[in-house]
């Protein structure tokens, strides 16, 4: 059988039908039965906030009024949109990201996912000079989505980070500057806020990086899929600007429109122009319906405003009703629990020093009993040295009604209890 699956798919392809974590992840959240026994902690959905999607149904239903209509159901755009479009966004997201953005500047993508499968081949394998570069991403934990989407294999490095303790079962993980390396390095990743932890990466580290990083040449990117300007939720933190050097991708997914599907990327015109030709040949277009709707809220001014008005006090509330739910569920059955600062984004990152059983393990018991959590072990792409939190953390989802948050951290707490190492 398996001499079978070599013979007919590439080794890329051989790799990828491995469980990989974004797999597993996507496969949960869609097949969901709707079981009310059911708690869905594990994928990246965001929240149903009425407030949000009365706004969007609202533009949805100005769209289909409206007499061109035709030409978005009836269409292709150019790959990375038409330029109409790009200027739209240029405009409006110059003064948010305090650059001077022209269309060239702006490409319109299928989701920051498709986005990344993109920037991530365009900057790392084989090179025209015979090198090989690679992806570093200087914190692990990092965004479980990135991990395969390379065509090469081995192609991610990453140290362990430091780790910081905050305050009584609180953490936080830093930039490890004395195992920072570029050799080899084609380009930097990072998220911020950072899926899985929620953290943020001062700005002042981003600047330390890009101090050795601008002299080389090599490309940051930085994937603002829960930053600012929009869902914008990032506490007190700094925004991000745009500058040269930099590859800033935003999504619309986390704002509550997960299924229309538009990743916008912004850098310098050659990477626009690259990744106009990859789109052309993995998806011919952007899909319509995305940037018919960016023109609508763009022209209306929305997003800024709910972001701050409505859509981060929700998940700041979530964060705090989640905290206060798993921290009394682990207290109550005597768990040994660490959680990462939840600074922004919207999961809990959550470590259990004393476990027993490996993250995959308890993930599966907690599948077992209808909880979906995501095993923490799949954020650690090319980290190869030993680092204990890559078995024993979790990501969950605070995204979720109060009362299955509550089921849920029993659970959790229950599973974890009856599988702790006496003394650790
Ligand atoms: C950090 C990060 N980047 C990118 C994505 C991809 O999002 P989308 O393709 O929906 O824009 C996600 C989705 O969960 C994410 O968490």
């Amino acid at each position: 059988m398996t001499e079978t699956m070599d013979q007919i798919y590439s080794s890329w392809a051989n790799r990828l039908r491995k469980n990989q974590g974004i797999r597993s992840l996507m496969d949960d959240l869609g097949k969901a039965t709707g079981h009310p026994d059911e708690i869905l902690l594990g994928g990246g959905n965001p929240a149903h906030i009425p407030e949000a999607e009365e706004i969007f149904q609202d533009v949805f239903a100005s769209l289909a009024k409206d007499p061109n209509v035709k030409s978005l159901l009836g269409d292709y755009q150019a790959p990375i949109g038409n330029d109409h479009f790009r200027e739209v966004a240029a405009e409006y997201l110059s003064p948010l990201l305090q650059s001077n953005l022209k269309k060239e500047n702006i490409a319109f993508l299928n989701g920051s996912q498709n986005a990344y499968s993109y920037l991530l081949n365009l900057h790392s394998g084989p090179m025209a000079d015979g090198s090989f570069k690679k992806i570093l991403l200087p914190i692990v934990p990092e965004y479980i989505g990135y991990a395969d989407q390379t065509i090469n294999e081995g192609t991610f490095i990453a140290n362990p980070p430091n780790v910081v303790p905050t305050g009584k079962n609180r953490f936080r993980y830093e930039l490890d500057k004395r195992s920072f390396d570029l050799t080899d390095v084609g380009a930097l990743a990072i998220s911020r806020p950072t899926n899985p932890t929620g953290n943020i990466l001062p700005l002042s580290d981003l600047e330390w990086m890009e101090e050795k990083t601008k002299p080389k040449n090599i490309p940051l990117l930085i994937d603002l899929a829960y930053g600012n300007p929009f869902p914008n939720l990032i506490g007190n933190e700094a925004p991000i600007h745009y500058e040269s050097g930099r590859t800033i991708s935003l999504s619309f997914s986390k704002i509550g429109l997960p299924g229309v599907r538009l990743g916008i990327v912004i850098s310098d015109s050659d990477t626009i122009e690259t990744v106009s030709s990859f789109s052309a040949v993995g998806n011919l277009a952007v899909g319509n319906l995305g940037v018919y709707m960016m023109e609508l809220l763009f022209q209306r001014d929305i997003l800024p405003k709910l972001s701050i008005n409505i859509l981060r006090p929700f998940y700041e509330a979530k964060r705090d009703q989640a905290l206060a739910l798993f921290t009394t569920a682990f207290q109550k059955m005597g768990v040994d629990y660490e959680i990462h600062d939840p600074m922004g984004g919207f999961f809990l990152w959550i470590r259990f020093p004393s476990l027993s059983i490996s993250n995959q393990k308890l993930y599966h018991l907690c599948k077992d009993k209808r909880l979906f959590i995501v095993s923490g072990h799949y954020f650690f792409p090319g980290l190869n040295t030993d680092f204990s939190h890559t078995e024993e953390c979790i990501r969950l989802t605070y995204c979720r009604k109060e009362e299955e948050l509550a089921r849920g951290a029993q659970i959790l707490a229950e599973i974890v209890a009856s599988h702790q190492a006496k003394s650790k």
